[in-house]
């Protein structure tokens, strides 16, 4: 027994989130340099604080003597994907193996249950050359312990920043032989109006259009509304995205890439999804809208030094675009996945 308390943070009280965070953050800075991608303190706040239609969301502290020590979080989508919860559970490394993760595990499979939810979710980071099954590192070993599986190996990549303009000029012609009669549009920030519904379709089948592996997962609901939900909690995070969409030769968004950037963590920025539509595979326009896309990066934001994407081990043909452009494997990240 952890003999731990269990209190739901207050998003609006800093006296418990910060600490909370704090928690986070430490432990998951403990697996090593650049192996985990932790969220900043006022990322998490705005997360926390923003009521939204496309999930429920809650953190929780695990208390001992009046310190945090251990923190937890469910997010449970409210559209699509209604059987699953994400869990995140982190113990500060100076209390773990006493217990409490598998109490705040608990706590959140209780609240998951009381919401309906049967498949649980969660992600844990470990070094590349730990190797796939991350075995020996505590996330996967404790995820093991507790009837959870390796659904999807991804691994993290990072790109030092700017890439040579030469390169990109030659990857560029390369892809535009091959799409011809495409046309491709950069932009900063919130989607453009006329490009809204196109951004919504495409955005919402990512989750099953990228490798899922052994996920139970659904394609999320393609509102047009929530894309501007998002873009609201994005600007309360202080984040900034940069996209390239591709438009086919009767103005169908078939393309498109993003990349995100917060003010809270200067010099850095994260490559968000990346997808082209079945129907419009074939002609390297996923090279072409990534290319486009670090242009539109390196010219608005030429203080982001350092690029990270993650990609499932299994896509082939993702990675082969990332190699060319110069990333290279620095950490794992394991999905696993606990069904009923
Ligand atoms: C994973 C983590 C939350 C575990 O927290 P904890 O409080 O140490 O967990 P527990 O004490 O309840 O461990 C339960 C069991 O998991 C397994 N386990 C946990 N850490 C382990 C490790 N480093 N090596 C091997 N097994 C481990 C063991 O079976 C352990 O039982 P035991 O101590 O009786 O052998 C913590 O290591 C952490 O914060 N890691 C970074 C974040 C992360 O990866 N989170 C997990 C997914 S969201």
């Amino acid at each position: 027994m952890s003999g731990m308390e269990i209190v739901e943070v207050d998003p609006f009280d800093a006296q418990l989130l910060d600490p909370w965070h704090a928690v986070y953050l430490e432990a998951e800075l403990a697996a090593g340099e650049g192996v985990a991608a932790p969220w900043q303190l006022e990322e998490v706040r705005a997360l926390l604080q923003a009521t939204v239609a496309k999930h429920w969301i809650r953190g929780y502290a695990g208390v001992v003597d009046g310190e945090v020590v251990s923190a937890g979080w469910i997010r449970t989508p409210l559209l699509d994907n209604v059987e699953r919860a994400e869990l995140m559970i982190q113990t500060a490394p100076a209390h773990r193996r006493r217990g409490h993760g598998t109490a705040m595990l608990e706590h959140l499979d209780r609240v998951a249950r009381e919401r309906g939810r049967s498949i649980l979710v969660g992600e844990t980071a470990w070094r590349y050359d730990a190797g796939a099954s991350g075995a020996g590192e505590p996330g996967a070993e404790f995820a093991r312990a507790r009837g959870f599986e390796l659904a999807l190996g991804d691994v993290k990549r990072t790109l030092a920043l700017p890439v040579d303009d030469a390169i990109l000029d030659a990857l560029t012609a390369e892809a535009a032989e091959r799409h011809t009669g495409y046309r491709l549009r950069s932009f900063v920030g919130p989607v453009p109006d006329d490009l809204l519904d196109g951004w919504a379709r495409m955005v919402a089948s990512l989750a099953i259009e990228a490798p899922t592996g052994e996920l139970e997962v659904e394609a999320e609901s393609p509102d047009p509304a929530l894309v501007r939900e998002n873009e609201a909690v994005l600007a309360r995070q202080g984040r900034t995205k940069y996209n390239t969409v591709a438009l086919d030769p009767t103005g169908d968004l078939v393309a498109f890439t993003d990349i995100a950037a917060t003010i809270h963590e200067p010099g850095r920025a994260y490559q968000w999804g990346t997808l082209v539509r079945r129907d419009a595979r074939g002609r390297r326009l996923g090279l072409a809208v990534k290319v486009a896309n670090l242009r539109l990066l390196q010219s608005e934001a030429p203080d982001i030094a350092v690029l990270t994407t993650y990609n499932a081990e299994v896509n082939r043909h993702m990675i082969g675009v990332n190699e060319r452009l110069g990333f290279v494997p620095v950490a794992r990240l394991g999905e696993f996945q606990k069904r009923p």
